[in-house]
Formats: C-alpha cells, structure tokens, sequence
C-alpha cells in the first residue's frame, strides 16, 4: 500500500495537465481504478483483517483524493497566472497614433468671421445655393441687361422644354440672402450670411466655387460711419492688429452710395503684412442699401435704413494665413490639408479690438 501510495503521489505530481490528471485519477479511484478494485476484495477478508485493510485503503483514498484535488488547484492558479500575465495591460502606454483630419481654413475663417460678428450682434443667415434669378438679380436691382447676368459670369441651370418653374442660378454672390434675411425677419435687422458662390472664372485667383460672407444693418438711422466702424473693428479683431481701411467709391446696383474697402497693408521681403505701411489691398465691396432693394425685402425704406458688404471668405484666407494659390484651396490635396489646415479643437483667433 505504501508503494501504491507512492506510485500515485508521484503521477499527480508529474502530471502536466488536466487531461493527465484525470487519467491517473480513474487509473487510481476510478470505477476499475485500482484502488476501487482493491475495495472490492474486502468482501472477501476476514473481519480482523477487513478492519485493518479497509481502514488503510480508505485513508489511502482520502489522500489521494485530496493530493488531485490540490493538484488541480495549483493548475488552475498557473493558468490564471499565465493569462493574467498575457492579458495584462499598461494603461500608462502612449496611445497609438490615428490619423486626424484637419479643419479647412476657410471653415477656419468663417468661425472666426462669425464671432467677430457675433460679437457685434449680428447673427447668421442662410439662403440656398440654387437661387432663382429674382434673388439672385432682379431683387436686387440688377437689370435683366446687367453684365453679370450674361452666361459667362453665372451658371444658370438646365431648364427642361415645357418646365415652368423660374430660372434658376447657382448664385453668384451671398447678397439673395439680404432678401431672404429682411422677408423672414423685417426690421431693425443685423444678420451675416457665409456661404458658396458660383462664377464662371479660374485663375489663380479665381476658382468657380468660393466662398463669401454677406453682412447686413438695418435701422432707422444706419449710416456709412456705421459701416465703416464695423469694417474697421472687424479688420482689427480678425488680423490681430489696428488695420487703417480706405474707401473708394464705386458701384453697385443693390447699395448708393456704393464703396469698395480696401485694407491697409505693406510687402516686406515677398510677403504681405496687413495693418501696416502705406500700400492698400481691395477686400471688399459694400454700401448703403438701396430703396428698391429695401422694398424688395418688404422693409419701407422711407422708414429704415441700411448697408450691406460683401467679403471673400478664401481671400480672407489667404491674406491671414498667407495662403499663395487660391486653386489649392478645392484640390483636397491631404498634404495642403494638413499644412494649412486647424486642430479640431484650436479655437478661433480672434482678438479685442
Ligand atoms: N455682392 C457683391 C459682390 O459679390 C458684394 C457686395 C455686397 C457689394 C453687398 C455691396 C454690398 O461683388
């Protein structure tokens, strides 16, 4: 019984897995394990003999019950311990790097135009990008005969013979939204309104998408000080530094008086430093609404006044960010992207006048 005992004790030591443990635990106390098989001789002894024996082999069976039971226990920890150890993870590690997209510089500039002028009360218009000629035009005081009407400026959508719905543009400048802005909201009123433009010209720069952004004020008693103030405080906020701007008068069909603004600006070594020397760059074309447009609006222009601007967000842009090309700008070429395009989480730069 002693060398039984050993036998065993050894096999469940040397067993590597559960499968070979199970193999020395039937070899042992299994139905036709040896020790059952001895169990069932006792029948056959004497009392005396059957006390003693069978005591023996109960002990021996209890022992090597508890010898697999603590076997298999110590298997199952280093399982546990191999897994814990693979599965383990250093939630101090750098996180793997994951390519970001950027944010476009022109959505860039226009979050930025927008609190500027936010700031000064205006809010946000829209209007849609398929405008009809009315709009576009007519309600703004350009004549069925104005220049900018003719096919090489504007992209006039196909129109099947026997449709007649109105003819439709894809709008050539944000000013339809002044129209939509005063019929939805009368006045008094201050509204910007950025957005996509379409002409037909491509150039450096010029590309036949762009993007602009309309501004607005009426009142009973809006004047061109007041648009220059704005214009002037915006300039200053949006390039961080006192831009000086200068007015020239000019014209438009939908503001009289008419004025185009240029900013102040020098070129040291190649590159253009705004707010600074004597030389002036155009950036936009602005001026006091006029009466017809009002009324095409629904407001009484005997009774209220207002200007109106329009700026090029892209050319913004460029002079900011000194951004050469302004065809780059739609090329969604990722490496342009990705010089000159934002952090999703950098704030606008905008700065107090
Ligand atoms: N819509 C004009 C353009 O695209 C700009 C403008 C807007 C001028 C408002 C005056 C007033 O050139």
């Amino acid at each position: 019984m002693d060398q039984l005992r050993e036998t065993y004790l050894a096999r469940i030591s040397a067993a590597a897995d559960a499968a070979a443990l199970e193999e020395v635990r039937l070899a042992a106390l299994g139905k036709k394990g040896e020790i059952s098989l001895m169990m069932r001789e006792l029948g056959k002894m004497s009392p005396e003999e059957r006390q003693t024996t069978g005591k023996a082999l109960n002990q021996l069976r209890d022992e090597l019950d508890s010898a697999l039971r603590a076997r298999k226990t110590t298997m199952e920890d280093a399982a546990l311990d191999e897994r814990l150890k693979a599965e383990w993870l250093d939630v101090t590690l750098p996180a793997r790097h994951r390519a970001r997209g950027t944010i476009h510089p022109v959505s860039q500039v226009t979050e930025e135009c927008t609190a500027i002028f936010a700031d000064m009360g205006f809010r946000v218009a829209e209007g849609p990008q398929i405008e009809t000629d009315w709009y576009n035009f007519d309600a703004l005081n350009i004549a069925p005969e104005h220049p900018a009407r003719q096919e090489h400026d504007t992209f006039f959508m196909h129109r099947a013979p026997g449709d007649n719905r109105p003819p439709h543009v894809l709008r050539t400048h944000t000013s339809p939204v002044q129209i939509r802005a005063m019929q939805e909201q009368g006045a008094p009123i201050r509204v910007i309104a950025p957005g996509r433009v379409y002409r037909m010209d491509m150039d450096q720069t010029h590309a036949p998408m762009f993007h602009q952004i309309e501004g607005m004020a009426i009142d009973r008693d809006i004047s061109m000080a007041n648009l220059k103030w704005v214009l002037e405080e915006f300039f200053t906020a949006f390039f961080g530094t006192k831009v000086k701007t200068r007015f020239r008068a000019s014209h438009f069909p939908f503001t009289e008086p008419s004025a185009e603004v240029d900013i102040q600006c020098s070129w040291v070594n190649g590159q253009l430093r705004v707010g600074e020397g004597d030389g002036w760059l155009e950036v936009l074309g602005s001026g006091m609404m006029h009466p017809k447009v009002l009324r095409a609006g629904g407001i009484d222009p005997d009774q209220w006044q207002g200007f109106a601007f329009g700026m090029g967000i892209d050319r913004m842009a460029m002079l900011k960010y000194g951004i050469p090309d302004l065809r780059a700008f739609f090329e969604s070429d990722l490496r342009w992207l990705r010089h000159y395009g934002f952090g999703a989480l950098e704030a606008p730069s905008v700065h107090a006048g």
